[in-house]
């Protein structure tokens, strides 16, 4: 299916439901046509019009279950490749959100979506590029996501993604050390999550509101959930009350992907250790996953195993393997080269063990450029960051925006 002059079939359920916000303008190549009438209305023509066009967008009608029904009808006669978004308003419950995906919907968002979260979701799910899809429009903003899991708990994985996102912020100027790159860091360790105290700042409870709600983050929960601090860095934060791991859907972490992507250069992700269903979601939308171990057995092993589950799902998952705890040897002993063997790629970075520097930059709630400026940690983790950034050479066109 091409993106090229797409029509988002729309059909807004009944003559006076509220309008569209959507602002179609900077992207001359999509367009949006509209019928008043509910979804389960579609006749021929207008299945043959969502057919062409390739993207149908609905607004629910409260009545989930003849919503879901008209859903399956017409994903049997549209076939996998349309793209079916439905928008529901903020009395979806989570359990009629995972009946209209069972039927057949590709994302139910709220319908407070913004124009450009909006056109983010359609691109994703074109599974185009969108640079290379719509040339001629300005393209949705796509940041890159890096997510960061540790193989065994405390081998430092949190340390490495607090500080990477901060190198990441490329900082230039004797004095206003101005940020070059828009970077978030998503603490999705959400029980035990330390990246708001780690950088001395209150937690936002925006997961707390996602668990108990079954929101998907638009553009308005995200200003109120994300912290800025004075570097530059965002941090949306693990909450400060428990909650389930579960209670979060995997659409909800994919929209809240989606929509930072749309507004950061560089979204970091500190995984937790536990397994859990959104991890995949996660994993599938990842762009580079740096998997932190030491080089002892049981946490290669460990290693070794988080690898087999999350490729899994995510066969073609680009991985680096971050050993934690000691410097690049001169010449890789047999314990080095039987890690790389079992996890089947090399040891791509090292970090140093350096506790005074990781303390020091906990206890002052500081990036280690600050707290441990000459630090070999840190100096490696900026290594990291600058690699990564050679590779996705992120001259995106974000920087203007927020
Ligand atoms: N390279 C390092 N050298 C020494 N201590 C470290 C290093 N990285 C992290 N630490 C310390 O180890 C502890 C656990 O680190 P953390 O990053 O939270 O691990 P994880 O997220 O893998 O559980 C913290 O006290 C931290 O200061
Ligand atoms: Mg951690």
């Amino acid at each position: 299916m091409t993106m090229h002059n797409s029509n988002i079939v729309y059909f807004a359920g009944a003559e006076g439901a509220p309008q569209l916000g959507f602002d179609l303008r900077d992207y001359p190549d999509l367009s949006l046509q509209e019928f008043k009438s509910p979804l389960g209305r579609m006749d021929a023509a207008t299945t043959a019009l969502a057919r062409e066009h390739g993207v149908l967008l609905f607004r629910a009608q409260g009545n989930t279950e003849r919503d879901a029904q008209a859903v399956a009808a017409i994903r049997r006669s549209l076939g996998p490749e349309a793209i079916i978004l439905a928008l529901t308003d903020a009395s979806t419950s989570l359990a009629e959100a995972r009946m209209l995906n069972e039927a057949g919907v590709n994302e139910v968002l709220p319908d407070t979506i913004g124009t450009e979260a909006l056109v983010a979701q359609i691109y994703r799910h074109s599974g185009q590029n969108t640079a290379a899809a719509a040339p001629a429009a300005k393209p949705a903003a796509q940041g890159k996501i890096i997510t960061v899991a540790p193989a065994r708990g405390g081998v430092g994985a949190t340390t490495l993604a607090m500080n990477l996102a901060n190198s990441l912020l490329d900082r230039r100027g004797f004095r206003t050390r101005k940020a070059r790159n828009k970077v978030v860091i998503v603490d999705l360790d959400l029980q035990f999550g330390t990246v708001a105290s780690g950088l001395d700042v209150d937690p936002r409870d925006g997961f707390y509101a996602m668990a108990s709600d079954g929101t998907l983050p638009d553009d308005t929960f995200l200003a109120q959930s994300l912290i800025d601090l004075p570097s530059g860095l965002s941090v949306f934060s693990a909450p400060s009350r428990m909650i389930p791991l579960d209670a979060i859907r995997p659409e909800q972490i994919t929209s809240l992907l989606t929509a930072l992507r749309a507004h950061y250069d560089y979204v970091v992700v500190d995984l937790p250790r536990t397994l859990v269903g959104w991890v995949s979601a996660v994993l599938s939308d990842t762009d580079k996953l740096l998997l932190v171990t030491d080089s002892s057995v049981p946490s290669v092993r460990q290693a070794r195993r988080l690898l087999d589950l999350y490729e899994e799902d995510n066969l073609a998952l680009p991985v680096e393997i971050v050993v934690s705890g000691e410097s690049k040897p001169m010449l890789p002993g047999a314990n080095h080269k039987e890690a790389a063997r079992l996890l089947g790629r090399p040891l791509a970075h090292w970090l140093p063990h350096d506790p005074k520097a990781a303390r020091n930059a906990i206890d002052r709630g500081m990036p280690l450029e600050e707290a441990a400026r000459g630090s070999a940690l840190r100096k490696k983790i900026s290594a990291i960051a600058a690699a990564m950034h050679a590779e996705f050479e992120n001259k995106s066109a974000n920087k203007d925006k927020r």
